[in-house]
């Protein structure tokens, strides 16, 4: 079977005044279809830099990037754009939800952008909300939702386009470790109910404990027998 996500040999270095920043420096990995596995490492080692080559936002200095066999930046923009909107999703740490849409109106958003019609999206949307829990908090607005929830309306947003592969940024960075568990009980069933695949960078031990493999991040590397079975 065709892996969700396959990347090998990635670099990427930025320009840094007369010199530069290797910030990932020949990455292999391979993520399969309804794996949970999360990258950890100390701030700097590159965790960053490494998504957003995976997630096709920069593109690698060397390398290559497959989604479910597809090379990403063999695609010219346009279809690598469609290819992401499709079947990639996103949750930051800082949640990023729009301001002044509501939570219903937030979580359109990746389907609005997918080209399906305005009058269609309504009902979708308001069903990943209640698939996280928050069909009460529908017409609010992010400002009047707690942390938690804010977060949860990310990952509806993340998910509700049916990604193959979802892809976080220290998801949790700013909830305390109740809310932070709640998120990831929401992950890990539709990881194991949909079979959707979840690359999740994480500082906490607390969520890496919780995935299906751990990688170890140091100076853009993956450590010598980093991937092991959490
Ligand atoms: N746009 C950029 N230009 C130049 N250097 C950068 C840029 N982005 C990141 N770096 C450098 O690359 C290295 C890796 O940064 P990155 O953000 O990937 O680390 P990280 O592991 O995500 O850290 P944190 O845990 O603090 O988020 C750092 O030394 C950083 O200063
Ligand atoms: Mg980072």
């Amino acid at each position: 079977m065709v892996a969700a996500l396959h990347a090998a040999g990635v670099w990427k270095v930025y320009p840094s005044g007369e010199g530069r920043v290797d910030a990932v420096r020949g990455v292999d990995l391979e993520v399969h279809a309804g794996e949970m596995v999360a990258i950890t490492g100390p701030s700097g080692c590159g965790k960053t830099s490494l998504l957003n080559v995976l997630s096709g936002l920069d593109a690698p200095s060397a390398g290559t990037v497959l989604i479910q066999g597809d090379s990403l930046f063999d695609l010219d923009d346009d279809r690598r754009t469609r290819l992401r909107g499709e079947r990639l999703g996103f949750v930051f740490q800082a949640f990023n939800l729009l301001p002044v849409l509501t939570a219903t109106e937030n979580v359109e958003i990746p389907l609005l952008l997918s080209g399906q019609p305005a009058h269609e999206v309504r009902k979708v949307a308001l069903e990943a909300l209640a698939s996280v829990g928050l069909a009460d908090r529908a017409d609010h607005l992010p400002a009047m939702l707690s942390g938690g929830q804010q977060q949860r309306v990310a990952v509806a947003r993340a998910v509700v386009h049916r990604p193959s592969i979802v892809l976080c940024d220290e998801p949790t960075g700013n909830l305390d470790s109740v809310t932070s568990n709640e998120v990831l009980d929401l992950m890990s069933n539709l990881c194991r109910e949909e079979g959707m695949t979840f690359l999740i960078v994480t500082h906490d031990d607390a969520v890496a404990a919780r995935c299906d493999r751990v990688l170890r991040m140091r100076d853009g590397q993956f450590l010598d027998g980093a991937s092991e079975e959490a």
